[in-house]
């Protein structure tokens, strides 16, 4: 094996109250057919990886979810290289069993509210493993998050309270939700509710990049606390992020080397 196979390239997306990751970085500005403006992420490199950091709600939380540019973001990691993703997300709960303050690893979605792809019919894209899809792509989800990062994660929050397994429900934001929209929800078997994640995951998984998500619980939905607010969902989740920036490297050292993840395997018969 080269050198070069032995490193990996993984990017952190931090949601909101997650601003800043690495101590070092180099700022890298990356243009993209998806927006007018540059993509910027920081980077530093470590012995093993090279490691970037994308705000997704920009360094100040000036982009609210529903104006966050996504093509542009994930295009953006494309063209770098980089070959995984661990995202961070601020959810509200659906069931008083998963409280304020714990971690859920995602390993299923419900997106029914916004339309996200790369492939509108004019695109094309060559994967890292030269697998070339283009035109109109349906690709298959029925693992939405990888596997690898899920396990790999839970072994380093496993001295906290965390939950294994949840299934997000994205809605549009920027408001959050009714207490009848949250009944709903849980009907439909939603155990989170947030507004970004998903479009994310199902970019990465169109163009072939491994893609896994630690959600942290700020609040309990509409109507199961008394009132949600902003404030309390930035400082949770912030006093949450300082632990997981403590674990998030180990995670990432821990992960197996790969260029093409066995989460997006399958795309070799889309
Ligand atoms: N609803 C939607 N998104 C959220 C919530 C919520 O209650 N909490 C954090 N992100």
């Amino acid at each position: 094996m080269s050198k070069e196979n032995k490193r990996q390239s993984v990017c952190i997306i931090g949601g909101s109250g997650f601003y800043d990751y690495l101590k070092n970085p180099q700022k890298v500005k990356i243009n993209t057919p998806f927006a007018s403006n540059p993509i910027t992420l920081y980077q530093e490199s470590t012995s093993q990886n090279d490691v970037y950091f994308l705000p997704r709600h920009g360094g100040k939380h000036s982009i609210p979810p529903h104006k966050i540019n996504y093509k542009a973001n994930i295009f953006a990691l494309h063209s770098l290289g980089i070959s995984r993703v661990i995202a961070t997300s601020a959810v509200g709960s659906l069931n008083p069993n998963i409280k304020p303050g714990d971690y859920v690893l995602i390993d299923q979605f419900i997106d029914f509210v916004r339309p996200i792809t790369f492939f509108d019919g004019d695109f094309s894209i060559e994967l890292p493993d030269g697998v070339k899809l283009s035109g109109v792509v349906h690709i298959d989800m029925t693992e939405p998050y990888c596997s690898e990062i899920r396990k790999e994660a839970k072994k380093l929050l496993m001295n906290t309270d965390v939950h294994v397994k949840g299934t997000y429900f994205t809605t549009m934001g920027p408001r959050f939700e009714t207490p009848a929209e949250i009944k709903a929800l849980q009907h439909l078997g939603a155990s989170v509710v947030g507004m970004t994640n998903s479009s994310e995951a199902i970019l990465c998984r169109e163009i072939g990049i491994c893609y896994g998500v630690i959600a942290v619980v700020t609040n309990l939905g509409a109507g199961l606390q008394t009132t949600v607010n902003q404030q309390e969902v930035l400082e949770i989740f912030e006093s949450r992020s300082k632990y997981l920036k403590k674990v998030l490297p180990e995670i990432i050292s821990n992960l197996p080397l790969s260029k093409s993840c066995s989460c997006t395997a399958h795309l070799q018969d889309s």
